[in-house]
């Protein structure tokens, strides 16, 4: 299984809503089954679809720390929420930035499995807090959204440069 390309912003691709998905067919398991292992492969504990430029409403999750826990979240809808919490949190398309970021502390989901099951789920704490940020990414948000325009400005700039080095181009 080759992993899939992680855009990175400030990626246009990155803003795009996410359409639901309306069957789950070989082809989308097969898109989940390669989704986790692109975020596997690039230790990460979350990974939207958006992120690999597939926009349709799937999220990976693993905040395990033997990465044996897979979650898989089919169109994702946070149907109760409470508390607030601040962590610093990273994100795979803003590599080697951490900023703090407000969330709920508590949220209930719906959403569907890669079997087409409906199911019910109560996370807190870091499980919330990576619900919510992938979400977001469905939903065409990054969170360098919930910091200041002069430090995103920031991040913008130096992640320009990182990528323009990488590929050898000015
Ligand atoms: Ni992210």
């Amino acid at each position: 299984m080759h992993p899939l390309e992680i855009l990175e912003f400030p990626d246009p691709r990155l803003r795009t809503v996410a359409s639901p998905v309306k069957t789950i067919n070989g082809e989308i398991v097969k898109f989940t089954e390669r989704l986790l292992f692109t975020m596997y492969g690039a230790s990460g504990i979350g990974l939207a679809a958006s992120q690999v430029n597939f926009h349709q409403r799937i999220i990976a999750i693993d905040i395990s720390e033997t990465k044996d826990d897979p979650l898989i979240l089919i169109n994702p809808k946070i149907i109760e929420r409470a508390g607030e919490i601040e962590s610093n949190e990273g994100c795979l398309s803003i590599p080697g930035f951490y900023e703090p970021v407000k969330r709920f502390s508590e949220i209930s989901i719906e959403a569907i499995n890669p079997n087409g099951d409906k199911f019910f789920l109560e996370a807190t704490e870091l499980l919330a807090i990576c619900i919510q940020h992938e979400i977001d990414h469905l939903d065409g948000k990054l969170f360098v959204d919930y910091v200041s325009k002069t430090k995103r400005q920031l991040i913008r700039k130096k992640l320009k440069k990182t990528n323009s080095n990488r590929t050898g181009v000015n």
